[in-house]
């Protein structure tokens, strides 16, 4: 977890890749054809295929998520698929879930839910229901151990306000919650809350990290799982190749790459494809490069003495 932090700590802000999903016509070039569907997604040429609604339903997200709300469970009722499907608006636009074939769409759903899942589960090894039953079990830190406070210029500590870890995919520190919340334009930074207190604006946190690289002439998750980049020579001997396995790269860093097949890596592949398996999509679908075993960081939480 902490590793992970230390990795986000790199994050620099980038403009979202509006630019891409607009369908401008680049010069000389035909204009592409965008979309309108509703609510759902508008204004892209992402629009004009399947959306989210139309090959993810509410009955498949309760079947992912089935222990939410179990008398255990420690966000009840708090998770929904309205919220999922409202935060996915913002993002539908830009391609996340709208991007290529339906089995890519799926695949790409089913991934970063996967990391979702992975993050709020309280199932262990004898959970009922199975250890991956229970995705979306948390929506905040329990017991935080420290006070999540660095001082920082851009994204200072505001008196009061404590910055431990939240959401879909949990924020941790205040440089975090300043950085995703100026992604979101949601005020994170004064009101961390927000995060588990708004399950829409939770998903829209996790969705703006999946949709967004790290650092400019980086790729993001979603850039590498739907097939929107190609490795350098570099990335290549780096073993960082397209695939499930470089979201976790990207999302987490060292603290789960390249350090072979530990636990907390398997899980958020477990999770991963369990949700393929029950959408219907079969975990045969997984792809290429589903572990990042032995990758090397993109983003290294110290710099290493040799590369
Ligand atoms: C729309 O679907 C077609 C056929 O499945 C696919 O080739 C195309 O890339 C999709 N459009 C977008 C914008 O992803
Ligand atoms: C949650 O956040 C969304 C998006 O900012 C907003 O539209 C909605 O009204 C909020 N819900 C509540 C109950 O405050
Ligand atoms: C490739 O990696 C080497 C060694 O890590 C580095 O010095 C070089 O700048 C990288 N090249 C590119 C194009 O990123």
């Amino acid at each position: 977890m902490r590793a992970m932090l230390l990795t986000m700590r790199l994050l620099l802000a980038v403009a979202v890749v509006a630019a891409m999903a607009g369908g401008w016509a680049e010069a000389g070039k035909p204009k592409l054809k965008t979309c309108d569907k509703g609510w759902e997604c508008r204004g892209s040429i992402y629009c004009c295929n399947e959306t989210i609604t139309d090959y993810f339903q509410v009955y498949q997200f309760e079947n992912l998520f089935s222990k939410r709300n179990a008398p255990v469970s420690h966000a009840v009722g708090f998770w929904d698929y309205q919220s999922f499907i409202t935060a996915a608006s913002l993002f539908e636009p830009l391609g996340f879930g709208t991007t290529g074939d339906k089995l890519t769409k799926m695949r790409e759903v089913a991934a970063f839910l996967g990391h979702v899942g992975s993050k709020t589960s309280c199932g262990y090894g004898v959970a009922t229901g199975g250890p991956l039953a229970w995705g979306l079990c948390y929506n905040h830190e329990m017991s935080p151990s420290q006070d999540y406070c660095e001082k920082d210029y851009l994204y200072p500590c505001i008196e009061g306000v404590e910055y431990y870890g939240r959401g879909a995919l949990p924020v941790y520190w205040n440089y975090n919650y300043g950085l995703v919340g100026d992604g979101i334009k949601v005020d994170l930074l004064n009101h961390p809350e927000f995060l588990e207190q708004n399950a829409t604006i939770a998903f829209q946190a996790a969705m703006w990290r999946w949709m967004t690289p790290m650092k400019k002439k980086q790729p993001s998750a979603h850039d590498v799982f739907v097939g929107n980049w190609k490795p350098t020579t570099n990335d290549t001997l780096s073993k960082r190749l397209p695939g499930f396995g470089l979201t976790m790269n990207i999302l987490y860093g060292d603290s789960i790459c390249g350090q072979g097949f530990i636990d907390s890596m398997n899980n958020i592949i477990s999770h991963y494809q369990y949700y393929l398996d029950l959408m219907g999509v079969g975990r045969g679908s997984s792809g290429d490069n589903v572990d990042c075993a032995e990758q090397v960081p993109f983003n290294p939480s110290y710099k290493a003495a040799t590369t």
